[in-house]
């Protein structure tokens, strides 16, 4: 199995994307620590990898990963728990829809808080732990994978601050491993297309808008959680062992048509 005696946290895991790769991320053999604001949804997850295994993996830590403190918090209990950390998913996100004239200054921060600035903190606080498991424990499959989004390649309809941070997470992705090179850690990020999880249902609910987007997208559908969580596994695993600084998009050929 690709992930075993692999300490694995993932971000966002309650649901949609998160929720597929902590589930793929436990079935390949990973120890994986769900982390996210709402405890219930965390514990869902958590319930549901446990049930398939002999042995639990999952575990959950309540967190708001924008929060400085809380990420704290969360490095000092992987560090004492586990002392070392293997693979980092940075994958809670989400937006707001509005246009650039009517977006307040709230809403900006709020999603450049929530899409970047987490990704930034939990990279720094998180990835002292990968980088002193990394000194001492000596080079293993380290690696973070950051989700970025389609829309950091090409601004999405009423969502500009969205875009913005999402461009920013895959150009910060390349900075991180850049720098974490140094420690023989990876970093990569994700470019998921539109796929059906709890952040876009809304939006799928409206025929007019699904019938836009499999016009728009070459493969004529929206993806699943599971497509995007097999390409962040795929990043996160020794197999991508010589890429670092890349963007995985995974659109369903968005791009292309
Ligand atoms: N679905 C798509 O079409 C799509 C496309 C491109 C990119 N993405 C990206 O994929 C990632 C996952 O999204 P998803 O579609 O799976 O949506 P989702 O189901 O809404 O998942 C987002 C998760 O992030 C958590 N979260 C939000 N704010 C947080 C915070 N401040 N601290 C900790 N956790 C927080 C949420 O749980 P709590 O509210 O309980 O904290 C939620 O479980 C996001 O980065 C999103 O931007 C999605």
């Amino acid at each position: 199995m690709r992930f075993n005696e692999t300490i694995a946290v993932v971000t966002g895991a309650g649901s949609g994307i998160g929720e597929a790769t902590a589930k793929q991320l436990a079935k390949e053999g990973a120890r994986v620590i769900l982390v996210g604001r709402t405890k219930s949804k965390l514990e869902r997850v958590a319930q549901e990898i446990n049930d398939t295994l002999k042995i639990p993996s999952a575990e959950v830590f309540a967190a708001d990963v924008t929060d400085e403190e809380d990420v704290r918090d969360l490095a000092n209990y992987v560090k004492d728990t586990y002392g070392d950390l293997h693979v980092l998913v940075n994958n809670a996100g989400g937006s707001s829809h509005n246009k650039i004239l009517k977006l307040s200054i709230e809403d900006w921060d709020a999603v450049q808080n929530v899409n970047l600035r987490s990704v930034f903190l939990v990279s720094k606080l998180l990835g002292e732990v990968m980088v002193k498991g990394s000194q001492s424990n000596g080079v293993q499959n380290r690696s973070v994978v950051n989700v970025a989004s389609l829309s950091g390649h090409k601004a999405g309809a009423q969502i500009p601050h969205y875009s913005a941070a999402k461009a920013a997470v895959i150009n910060f992705t390349r900075a991180l491993a850049n720098e974490f090179s140094h420690y023989g850690i990876r970093a990569n990020s994700v470019s998921p297309g539109f796929v059906e999880t709890p952040l876009t249902e809304q939006g799928l609910q409206n025929d007019k808008f699904v019938d836009a987007i499999k016009r728009s997208t070459a493969l004529k559908r929206v993806g699943r959680p599971e497509e995007i969580s097999s390409v962040i596994c795929f990043a996160a695993s020794k197999e991508a062992s010589y890429m670092t600084g890349s963007d995985l998009l995974a659109d369903g050929g968005w791009l292309i048509v």
